[in-house]
């Protein structure tokens, strides 16, 4: 297959849970290179979603494609291409974090060397503690260190910072960009919006086992009537209005000012963010 080709290839894909249908004909496509973000409430089907990509579960019907390959036929060779993060792990109790991450990097065939992936993911201190014994975080970031250890070309990165606290979550943004940067392929979900915003390329919001909107981050935002402007006039309360159209209303809102000779104090303007969006997207489908 070509390089330009996507990395995954998503239609028409639909899986049920007995009578349940958690996902109803999804639509994805993540090029090559980039952070792709699936946002989307509890139960959206996301998990569902990246489980069925990365062959740990069987798809009722649909297209599926991850780097050429149906992960339904669970090929080895597609295997040491791609690194995950499950969304729960828990499976190395009794292993230390170095045991863990040597084992791991033995399926592939270029790994990174333990050292570096225990620095990375700020373990060096926890290397030889036995898993059992790791706190929540600590075991999270194991997770995280076990989908980078082989250097795959894609990793799926299912809540991967849930649980971390803000400085190692900053630390794993850092690791997405630099990963990013050598060109891999990654398919993140995450409920923390700024980490989709702070990360993603673009981002497919998803309800009830469909896309309802795909898009760069800030390209998601234009249209939703959520700018915020906010000002004083002659020394009153602050007002904060919400519109669609900031040009229009500034344009009101001053030429009044100055008409009656005032300025407005404190104005400021806001686009909408992410979580904006976010929350008129899901609450409205
Ligand atoms: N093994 C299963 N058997 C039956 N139903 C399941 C199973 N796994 C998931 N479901 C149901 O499918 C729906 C989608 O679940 P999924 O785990 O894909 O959601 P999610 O978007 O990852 O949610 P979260 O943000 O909470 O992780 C949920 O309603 C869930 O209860
Ligand atoms: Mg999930």
């Amino acid at each position: 297959m070509s390089e330009t080709s996507p990395a995954i290839e998503v239609s028409a894909l639909c899986k049920r849970y007995g009578e349940y249908e958690a996902v109803r004909g999804l639509d994805i496509t993540v090029r090559r290179g980039e952070v792709f973000g699936l946002l989307g409430p509890n139960g959206a089907g996301k998990t569902t979603t990246v489980e069925i990509l990365e062959g740990y579960r069987a798809r009722t019907s649909g297209d599926v494609s991850v780097l050429g390959h149906d992960p339904a036929s669970r090929s080895i060779e597609l295997r040491r291409r791609i690194g995950v993060v499950l969304q729960s792990g828990g499976i190395y109790s009794h292993i230390t974090p170095r045991e863990a991450l040597a084992h791991w990097a033995s399926f592939y065939p270029h790994p990174r060397e333990v050292g570096e992936v225990l620095a990375l993911a700020g373990l060096e201190p926890k290397a030889d503690v036995r898993s059992r014994r790791l706190s929540g975080g600590e075991l999270r970031r194991l997770d995280f260190a076990l989908a980078l250890v082989g250097d795959p070309e894609l990793m799926f990165l299912d809540e991967p910072t849930t649980g971390f606290d803000p400085e190692a979550r900053r630390a794993a943004w850092e690791t997405v960009r630099s990963l990013r940067d050598l060109g891999k392929t990654i398919l993140l979900t995450t409920h923390y919006l700024e980490e989709a915003q702070a990360l993603a390329d673009r981002v497919a919001i998803v309800k009830d086992g469909r896309v309802l909107a795909v898009g760069a981050p800030r390209e998601l935002g234009v249209g939703a009537a959520h700018y915020r402007v906010a000002y004083r006039e002659s020394g009153g309360e602050l007002v904060e209005r919400e519109t669609g159209d900031p040009t229009t209303l500034l344009h009101e809102l001053t030429g009044a000012a100055l008409a009656r000779g005032e300025r407005l104090e404190e104005l400021s303007v806001e686009r909408p963010s992410l979580e904006d969006v976010y929350l008129e997207l899901t609450a409205n489908a």
